[in-house]
């Protein structure tokens, strides 16, 4: 097989939803453009609705022309895309579409080779894994199968146990690939290649220079048509349990002995297992949750978290939340990873503040109190780079310190374009590179630490709404920081500057 230009056909699990229409389909669209795949690959669309081909190749066009600048040869594009309408619990289905698969094999020339991609309601992921498995569509052709499986992967411990049990009943862990999309983006990829390429980071990469490393992932959007799973989910589930969490693990993994799958995750792995277990009587000295309530944004008022659908009234679902992860090991003893993440925040940004300890004595500025620490950022929305605060000579008379700043910015592939996550992930998929995919034993670590705070959390009513739409947060989230002697360095405008 072509490495670079695979054959596929990608069966996709909840094709009328909102994820293939905003991530799914613009990225294979992207993937086709750049060359990456070929002629040989074709989208089967699964859903209950019962549309078309022709309806569906219209939303596939259309969701083409509402994200992306470029749009040529659509018709060509979206002539791949065939939709099969399913209900997941009946078997004839399942042979039908097998048929059906084997059917446009032959017509596409794509070797056989599957990917099952499921984004759609998790209580079915279980079910449809074992009927794909049961039914043949797993083992009948002759080339390789992967199960791709959108988040949420459970909603405990647990049920992601049961969930996992399930899945691996039907397919191999080598087999299964889940998804974290931050995994799939450039500057989080960069995370890696930040530490381990430059001798100058990596010798001062611990307790002993960095005094805290700070991850915000804020949002202005608020929940839009997702009430019912956010209702569910919260900031915990929907990005502190994969996301920030795996920002955690590349910040602070040792470097693996080679850049394979395997050695990387393994030392993602050490760093789940070793963040410090809260006792439930310390959760609130770790941790800090929040909602919002109305407010404005840009100037234009919105409503609170409360307002935006009737089920979500009386809700104590925690739109934000923010704490103090504590990683125990020789490296990390020492050094809070604080993470942030809301929706309804001042601006929308994602950036890794890591903050270097100060100098032990400040001959430079006036005011000893005044710290400018060292800071390394790397922004991985928007602005993709890296930049560098140190102190510099004032220009002219005297001997006074500024920070300065040295800034990276990448310009993308082509001068303009990063691929998208979705894009690098599913090609990444298509060759069988699982290690930008999240193997159970992260998501198992992961949960064990996020169940330890909802669990306390459940049983305590907060006090909600307690932060206005358009703000960074409660002010309790500040001051989980001041209490540590430190601040959040700010994400959504360059203040440090100033
Ligand atoms: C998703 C969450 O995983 O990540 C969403 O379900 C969130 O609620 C999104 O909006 C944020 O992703 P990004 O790439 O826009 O930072």
């Amino acid at each position: 097989m072509n490495q670079l230009k695979p054959k596929a056909i990608i069966i996709i699990f909840g094709a009328t939803g909102d994820l293939a229409k905003r991530k799914l389909f613009p990225s294979i669209y992207r993937l086709c453009q750049h060359g990456k795949i070929c002629d040989n690959f074709a989208v089967v669309g699964i859903g209950r609705r019962p549309w078309s081909n022709e309806l569906f190749r219209e939303n596939v066009e259309q969701s083409i022309n509402d994200t992306l600048s470029s749009n040529e040869d659509l018709e060509a594009f979206s002539s791949h895309f065939y939709y099969h309408p399913f209900d997941v619990t009946d078997v004839e289905h399942y042979k039908s579409l097998n048929s059906f698969l084997t059917e446009l094999e032959g017509h596409y020339d794509t070797d056989g080779n599957r990917i099952f991609y499921l984004a759609m309601a998790p209580e079915f992921f279980g079910s449809i894994a074992n009927n794909l498995a049961q039914y043949g569509l797993k083992d009948s052709s002759a080339g390789w199968t992967r199960l791709v499986i959108e988040k949420p992967f459970g909603h405990n411990l647990p049920s992601a146990e049961a969930l996992n049990n399930e899945i691996r009943a039907a397919f191999d862990e080598e087999q299964i690939y889940r998804i974290d999309h931050y995994l799939g983006k450039e500057m989080v990829q960069n995370i890696e290649v930040i530490r381990f390429a430059n001798g100058i980071f990596e010798h001062l990469w611990n307790n002993r220079f960095i005094s805290n490393i700070q991850i915000t992932s804020s949002e202005v959007l608020g929940v839009e048509e997702r009430a019912h799973y956010y209702d569910i989910s919260g900031a915990t589930r929907d990005m502190a349990q994969n996301h920030m969490l795996q920002m955690v693990a590349l910040l602070a993994m040792e470097p693996p002995i080679k850049l394979e799958t395997k050695e990387i995750r393994s030392e993602k792995v050490k760093v789940l297992r070793a963040m410090r277990q809260m006792k439930p009587d310390e959760v609130g000295d770790y941790f800090v949750r929040g909602q919002y309530g109305p407010g404005k944004i840009d100037g234009e008022a919105v409503n609170g978290y409360r307002q935006e659908a009737s089920e979500l009234e009386e809700s104590h679902t925690e739109t934000f939340l923010a704490g103090k992860v504590m990683i125990d090991n020789y490296r990390w003893a020492g050094v809070p990873f604080y993470i942030r993440t809301g929706k309804r925040m001042a601006g929308k940004a994602t950036k890794i503040v890591v903050e270097f300890k100060d100098i032990p004595m400040n001959l430079y500025y006036k005011d000893q109190n005044e710290k400018n620490p060292n800071l390394l950022v790397i922004n991985i929305y928007p602005n993709e780079g890296i930049t560098l605060y140190l102190n510099a000579k004032k220009a002219g008379m005297g001997s006074q310190a500024e920070p300065i700043k040295l800034s990276y910015t990448n310009n993308g592939v082509d001068g303009i374009n990063t691929p998208e996550a979705y894009e690098k992930l599913l090609h990444d998929c298509m060759i069988g590179d699982a290690t930008n995919f999240t193997h159970w034993d992260e998501v198992k670590y992961s949960w064990r630490f996020i169940d330890s705070i909802l669990n306390v959390w459940s049983e305590q009513q907060p006090n909600f709404p307690n932060y206005a739409a358009g703000s960074m947060g409660p002010k309790e989230a500040d001051a989980l920081l001041e209490k540590d002697g430190f601040h959040w360095w700010p994400v959504t405008e360059d203040k440090h500057e100033n």
